[in-house]
């Protein structure tokens, strides 16, 4: 599809999700007046995150200290399930971080409320739920459905087992509408998991109002923080202590709330 085409279809898929205007509007904003956000700040992000990048075992046992086995390895049936319900989605959606921290730090904050942005196909739901459900807790999950592609809602969360669904709750807006429908429900949160608006504007929107949301002793954790600066410099300017988690050639940023 070329650049007009793409710009008229998402258009057009816009204007027949009224829930979705407010984002109409601030998408024709940014691409206005501020286009340079996604990639503000990548070099000296990705060498922020090399210097300080560890590995997903290293994290798990060393900062949380719980033993390590990788995510497919304690969940084999269902993880073999949710790859096959991916190959039969019809739809190409954005895919998994680092599976294994996202269900650690839901075991190490023994969590009952956690809440994510960016649902896609449901993996990182999968690995946060396979946690929650044993303390039958609730994974509060916002997701704004993929314009360019019709049908992309029937396929949100397809890899998440049926066994789960009772324990999660999903709000299919953008997250400045979504996140605060989740904050009427719940007040605080044991972890927060930010995988959505990439931009260097929308992290540092959302960052902020996540955190305030977040329990003493509870995670954070945001996915591709080697993106933009916006992650390092949330961490600078807020004197927060940033654990760099390196995943299939990608960054993950976690902090654990003192
Ligand atoms: C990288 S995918 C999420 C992948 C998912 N966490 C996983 O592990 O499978 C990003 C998702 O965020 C959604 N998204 C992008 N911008 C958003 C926004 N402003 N509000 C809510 N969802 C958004 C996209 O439509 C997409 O479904």
């Amino acid at each position: 599809m070329n650049k007009v085409a793409e710009i008229t279809t998402t258009f057009f898929g816009y204007l027949k999700r009224p829930d979705l205007y407010p984002e109409l509007r601030r998408k024709i904003w940014k691409n206005l007046f501020n286009r340079s956000s996604a990639l503000r700040g990548k070099e000296e992000a990705e060498i922020w995150c090399k210097n300080l990048a560890v590995s997903e075992k290293d994290f798990i046992e060393k900062v949380l200290k719980i033993t390590f086995a990788p995510f497919h390895d304690i969940f084999p049936q269902e993880y073999e399930a949710a790859v096959q319900a991916q190959e039969k989605a019809p739809i190409k959606m954005g895919g998994a971080g680092s599976l294994s921290v996202i269900y650690y730090i839901n075991e190490f904050a023994k969590a009952q409320s956690s809440v994510e942005t960016g649902v896609a196909y449901g993996w990182s739901s999968f690995a946060a739920l396979a946690s929650l459900v044993s303390r039958n807790g609730t994974l509060y999950s916002s997701d704004m459905p993929y314009i360019l592609q019709n049908q992309s809602e029937d396929f949100v969360g397809c890899v998440i087992p049926e066994k789960y669904k009772n324990n999660w709750d999903l709000y299919r807006f953008a997250d400045k509408e979504s996140l605060p429908k989740i904050f009427e429900k719940t007040a605080t949160f044991d972890v927060v998991h930010y995988d959505s608006d990439k931009t260097y504007d929308g992290r540092m929107w959302a960052y902020k109002i996540l955190w305030d949301k977040l329990r003493n002793g509870g995670v954070f954790m945001s996915d591709d923080v080697g993106d933009n600066a916006a992650f390092k410099d949330y961490c600078e300017q807020n004197s927060r202590k940033p654990y760099i988690i390196e995943f299939d050639g990608k960054y993950a940023g976690v902090i654990i709330k003192e």
